[in-house]
């Protein structure tokens, strides 16, 4: 089942209920290790990336079951395991267990997580941070040895407000002795979510949302019973699959107040968005008219993680926009196989391209190299005239819960298989 097959051309119509946020998930998962006891985290999404955390939870020595639509994990006996590693370097989430384990056992050995097709992806912030804070460091045979022999809260500020550093330190820091300030932090709504998830555990942070994090370390921390949020990601990328189709949905549960900025951008293409009590509901005109410029920054800026789907969107679109990608240096992989649909794409330099709206795109079989860039086909696939096929969307798979389900349910001729 490693190919979604679109017959397009239909504009989207109905509801759709949003699945919870992968990127609040996995690192709430992580921190349930910090808790000598059984914590809930509730509305999980189905997602590899779950599938993948849940293994090496368990191979951390944590007993983890699917219960009354959560996940149960009880992280009474944790120990230093031999975490396996292609579940390691196959998931960058997975960084967040540096943190985590830390703060539980003082020390980890992990394979280094390298870089992914979307860009390098060091973690020199992470390693700067952590470092201040007593932990040593070393890196042998592809492999990541940490120790903190006294883990201890420390000033930090960060060159650069990475989501991943800002939660490898709040894991650490809750366990840390004395506080730590975090000035630089990332507020990105998955960083807040972790914050929340700690606080229900008993943790004292300060801060949450804004530039400037507070732990107070070594508060005793006991299991939480949480709801993940639901994914402002899967839920921008049905607004620009509407706005791609001229279509009209309302998105159950969309978390609206994190969605600012894609909803503005939304809105420039014309599509009308109003908050209602089940969510967000959507009118979208027959083609999108595209504004000159979109940035991607890092929240609450335009989300790089919609960079491609807006770009899909686009392709269709009235007029021209320069989009501009800030975060990653190499996240245009989807030019190709939009122009072999028929786009209009410039390449104006690794981090920013130029594309012209064209009357239509036509089906045909392209390849998913990545997560948001596989999403981004499909959008693509339901503007264009045609049977489109998506290859690769095992990488699809693991951010969207069942991506064809919920099309379905808007109107789309998609299947997998
Ligand atoms: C998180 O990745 C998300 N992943 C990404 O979503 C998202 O694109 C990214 O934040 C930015 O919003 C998860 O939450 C699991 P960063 P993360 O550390 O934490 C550089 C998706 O599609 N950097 O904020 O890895 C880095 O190379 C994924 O769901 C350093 O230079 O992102 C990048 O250019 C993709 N040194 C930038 O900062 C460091 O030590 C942002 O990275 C750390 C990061």
């Amino acid at each position: 089942m490693d190919a979604i097959h679109i017959r397009g051309g239909v504009a989207l119509h109905g509801n759709v209920l949003i699945q919870g946020s992968k990127n609040a998930a996995l690192p709430v998962l992580a921190a349930t290790l910090l808790a000598k006891e059984t914590s809930i985290i509730r509305n999980c999404p189905r997602i590899a990336d779950v599938y993948r955390m849940i293994n090496l939870l368990d191979s951390l020595g944590c007993n983890v079951s699917w219960e009354d639509g959560g996940i149960r994990v009880d992280a009474g006996n944790v120990c230093e395991g031999e975490m396996p590693a292609e579940a390691i370097t196959g998931m960058r989430s997975s960084l967040c267990l540096l943190g985590a384990m830390l703060g539980r056992c003082g020390e980890i050995v992990m394979e280094h997580p390298g870089g992914c097709v979307i860009g390098e992806r060091p973690i020199d912030i992470h390693i700067a941070a952590l470092g201040k804070m007593g932990v040593e460091f070393k890196e042998e045979g592809g492999r990541l040895y940490a120790r903190a022999s006294g883990l201890h809260g420390a000033d930090l500020t960060l060159p650069f407000a990475s989501v991943g550093a800002t939660e490898n330190i709040l894991l650490a820091a809750v366990m840390a002795e004395g506080d730590t300030v975090v000035f630089g932090a990332a507020k990105e709504p998955e960083v807040t979510a972790l914050c929340d998830f700690l606080k229900c555990c008993g943790a004292s942070i300060e801060g949450a949302g804004s530039d400037v994090l507070t732990i107070h370390g070594r508060v005793p921390l006991h299991g939480g019973d949480f709801k993940i949020p639901a994914d402002r990601i899967v839920a921008g990328t049905y607004l620009f699959g509407c706005a791609a189709t001229g279509g009209c949905v309302l998105l159950e549960e969309a978390p609206i107040g994190q969605m600012e900025a894609a909803i503005h951008l939304a809105g420039q293409m014309g599509s009308k968005c109003e908050p209602v009590s089940e969510g967000l509901y959507i009118q979208s005109p027959k083609r999108a008219a595209l504004p000159a410029l979109v940035r991607t920054e890092p929240y609450p800026g335009f989300p790089t993680d919609l960079q491609s789907m807006a770009l899909a969107a686009m392709t269709v679109g009235e007029g021209e926009c320069v989009i501009e990608e800030t975060i990653f240096e190499n996240r245009f992989r989807v030019v190709p196989p939009l122009r072999d649909m028929g786009a209009d794409i410039e390449e104006l330099d690794t981090r920013k391209v130029r594309v012209k709206g064209v009357e239509r795109l036509a089906g045909r079989s392209v390849e998913a190299m990545e997560l948001r860039g596989g999403a981004a086909l499909v959008l693509a696939g339901l503007a264009a005239q045609g049977q489109t096929l998506v290859t690769g969307c095992s990488y699809i798979f693991r951010g969207y819960e069942n991506i064809c389900r919920d099309l379905r349910e808007l109107g789309a001729r998609i299947t997998s298989g």
